[in-house]
C-alpha cells in the first residue's frame, strides 16, 4: 500500500525514444512541505520524466514512486496526486464549471467540489464561460483546478507558469507555497529559473536528460562564487604556476582567458609575478543565478555557425563540464577546446589563434527541441486530459 508520506522518488530513470535519449539515469526525490523546481531548457526531458512519474510513459530503465508506490499502484490516484501536464484538453464549448463537474463526477466527488476549486484558482468570475475562449493563463488555472478536485496530497505541474501574466505568476507562487506549507508536496517544472525562483525551495536542474544540479536553491545561490578572469601571456605557464601554488579552481575559456575560482585577484597577481608570467588583465566576475542556470544548461543546441552569445566574460561552460551536485566543480586544467566557429564579433579581446593540440569539442545536438510531438514510436497513449484524477476514486 502507499505509505502516505507525500514523497516522490525518481530512481535512475531513463527513457529512449528510438535514438533520442530523452532522459538519462535521472535520480532525485521530492519531500513533502516543499516546492521543488524541475528545471531545464526546452527538450531537456522534463515532460518525459513527469509522464513516466505519472505512468503515462514506460521507462526504458529505472523507476519512480509516489508515496512509495509506482503511480499505477496507487489505489486512488486522484486523491493522492493532482497533475497537470499541458493546459489543454478542454471541451471548447463547455463552461469551466461544467468541465470540473464532469471530472468531479468521474472521481465520485460532489458537484460542490467543482464550485470550490473554481473559486480556489480565481476563476469564479469566469466559471460559466466556455473554456474554448480562455486565455492560456486561464486554461492553466482551469487545469490546476481539475488537478485539485481530489484534494490531493501531491501536486505535479508541468510548466504551470507558462502563459501566466506577472499577476498570475504571483498568485500561483502564493498558492503553491501555501499548499506546500500545509505539509503537501509540490513538483513544478519550468524552462525559466526566474519564473519560479521565488516559489521553489529545492531544485533539480537537468540538461540533455541528465541532472546537472540537485539540491536546495539556497545551496545553488551560495555556489555562485565569483571568479577571476585572467588574460595571461602564456596560459600553460600561468596555469602551471597557479597549480604549483595550490590553486586548482581553474577553468579554460574559449577566448584564451583563464577563469580562476579559488583565489583573489591579489593572490593570482602575486603568483603570476613570481612566475614571471605577464598578465594583460584581470577581471572579477560575480555570477548571478540566472547566468548560472544558463551555464549549467547551455550547449544543448549549440551548433557550428551559431555560438551562444557570451554572458559577462564571454563564456558559457559546456554542460558536460559539470558533475551532479556541484556546479563549480574544481577541475584539473585542460586545454580549452577549439572553437568550431569564429570568435564573437563583440568579443573584447583581439583574436588570438588557439594553441595547438586542441580537440574538436563539437557534438551534434541531441535532438531539436520541439513542443509536444505526438508519440511516433512510443506506444504510450498521449495524455488526454492530464488531470490524473479520472476515475481515481475506484
Ligand atoms: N513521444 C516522443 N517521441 C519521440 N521523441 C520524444 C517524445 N517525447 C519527447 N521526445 C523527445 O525527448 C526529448 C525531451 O523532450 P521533453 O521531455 O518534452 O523535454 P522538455 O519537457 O524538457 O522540454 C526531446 O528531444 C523530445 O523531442
Ligand atoms: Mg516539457
Amino acid at each position: 500500500m502507499q505509505d502516505g508520506s507525500g514523497r516522490i522518488v525518481v530512481q535512475n530513470l531513463t527513457k529512449n525514444f528510438g535514438q533520442v535519449a530523452a532522459v538519462q539515469n535521472l535520480s532525485f526525490h521530492v519531500e513533502p512541505g516543499s516546492v521543488t523546481g524541475f528545471l531545464g531548457p526546452n527538450g531537456a526531458g522534463k515532460t518525459t520524466t513527469l509522464r513516466m512519474l505519472l505512468g503515462l510513459v514506460r521507462p526504458t530503465a529505472g523507476h519512480s514512486t509516489i508515496n512509495g508506490q509506482p503511480f499505477e499502484r496507487l489505489g486512488n490516484p486522484g486523491r493522492v496526486v493532482g497533475a497537470v501536464l499541458e493546459a489543454q484538453g478542454f471541451h471548447p464549448t463547455r463552461s469551466a464549471l461544467n468541465h470540473l463537474r464532469v471530472y468531479a463526477a468521474a472521481m465520485g466527488l460532489p458537484d460542490q467540489r467543482a464550485h470550490e476549486v473554481v473559486q480556489l484558482v480565481g476563476l469564479g468570475g469566469a466559471a460559466h464561460r466556455a473554456a474554448g475562449g480562455f486565455s492560456l493563463g486561464m486554461k492553466q488555472r482551469l487545469a490546476l483546478a481539475t488537478a485539485l478536485l481530489g484534494d490531493p496530497q501531491v501536486l505535479v505541474l508541468d510548466e504551470p507558469a507558462n502563459g501566466l501574466d506577472p499577476e498570475g505568476i504571483a498568485w500561483l507562487r502564493t498558492f503553491l507555497r501555501t499548499f506546500a506549507a500545509s505539509g503537501r508536496t509540490v513538483l513544478i517544472s519550468s524552462h525559466l529559473l526566474a519564473e519560479v525562483e521565488q516559489t521553489i525551495d529545492q531544485v533539480v536542474i537537468i540538461s540533455r536528460g541528465q541532472t546537472v544540479f540537485y539540491g536546495m536553491l539556497d545551496d545553488l545561490r551560495r555556489s555562485q562564487q565569483s571568479r577571476v578572469l585572467v588574460q595571461p601571456a602564456d596560459a600553460s605557464a600561468f596555469v602551471s604556476a597557479l597549480q604549483a601554488a595550490g590553486i586548482t579552481g581553474i577553468q579554460p575559456m574559449p577566448d584564451g582567458r583563464v577563469a580562476v575560482t579559488d583565489a583573489t585577484i591579489q593572490q593570482i597577481g602575486d603568483v603570476a609575478a613570481k612566475a614571471g608570467v605577464a598578465t594583460y588583465g584581470m577581471q572579477e566576475e560575480k555570477v548571478d543565478l540566472e547566468q548560472l542556470f544558463f551555464r549549467l544548461t547551455s550547449g544543448q543546441y549549440s551548433a557550428p555557425g551559431y555560438a551562444q552569445p557570451p554572458q559577462q566574460g564571454g563564456y558559457a561552460l559546456p554542460a558536460q563540464a559539470y558533475q551532479q551536485q556541484n556546479p563549480y566543480q574544481q577541475q584539473q586544467y585542460q586545454q580549452p577546446p577549439q572553437q568550431a566557429y569564429q570568435q564573437q564579433p563583440y568579443q573584447q579581446q583581439a583574436y588570438q589563434p588557439p594553441p595547438q593540440g586542441y580537440e574538436q569539442p563539437y557534438q551534434p545536438p541531441v535532438q531539436e527541441s520541439s513542443p509536444y510531438q505526438p508519440p511516433a514510436s512510443d506506444p504510450t497513449p498521449a495524455p488526454q486530459q492530464d488531470s490524473t484524477g479520472q476515475g481515481g476514486d475506484a
